[in-house]
């Protein structure tokens, strides 16, 4: 069955690129992003996994751990990684699941028959530190995805959990944040001393609170 927004995560145990994991217990406290991969040795995973690794500074700043998951068994991640690192410049050193029975695949339903027989397509869980799914994404084997975009999410996300703000459409850093429609305007003052506009009952808009 498909996972929804609001579902915890499934947890499960499988081998990795960096040894034998339980999913929920590697978290922790952690946010996590996991995403799936359709093979090993394929030319946009490979770009996707290097732009990955590369952005650890990013996820850490963001308390975010990662995890890539591809059908193919460990020995042929272990091979791969060394291909990733060296066109990709990069040293990926987040886990890659090996899931050859498409166990984990299955359960998080990343195999679309219809797309792609047998391999996961490009999926993406965004994962709360409460185990709770924050967002899903779904994207074609010969679409790259934009990191970019899933970092944005986040920030968006945690601002959320931290400011009780909503970000309108194509927010960025800095940009002006939505007040949530469960806060009363007459209490905005108090909650956002940056100030606020109210350009019609149901949208006020207020600085970002964290900047
Ligand atoms: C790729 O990662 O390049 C890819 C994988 C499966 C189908 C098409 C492209």
């Amino acid at each position: 069955m498909a996972i929804r927004l609001g579902d915890t995560a499934p947890d499960f145990e499988a081998d990795t690129s960096e040894g034998r994991i339980k999913f929920h217990e590697w978290l922790g406290d952690s946010w996590g992003v996991f995403f799936s991969h359709p093979k090993d040795y394929t030319p946009v995973c490979t770009t996707e996994l290097g732009r990955v690794a590369n952005l650890k500074a990013e996820f850490e700043k963001r308390g975010v751990k990662a995890m890539a998951l591809s059908v193919d068994p460990v020995d042929s991640h272990m091979g791969w990684i060394k291909d990733i690192n060296e066109t990709q410049n990069c040293s990926v050193d987040f886990p890659i699941v090996a899931d050859p029975d498409r166990e984990v695949a299955t359960t998080y339903d990343m195999i679309h028959p219809n797309a792609l027989n047998n391999l996961t397509v490009r999926s993406v869980f965004i994962i709360g530190p409460d185990k709770k799914v924050k967002l899903t994404l779904t994207y074609p084997a010969s679409t790259g995805r934009n990191f970019d975009e899933i970092l944005r999410v986040i920030d968006s996300l945690q601002l959320t959990a931290n400011y009780s703000v909503a970000t309108p459409v194509d927010w960025k850093q800095g940009g002006d944040c939505v007040v949530v429609p469960a806060i009363k305007t007459e209490d905005i003052p108090a909650k956002f001393p940056k100030g606020f506009t109210e350009i019609k009952p149901y949208l006020r808009m207020t600085p970002q609170p964290d900047k």
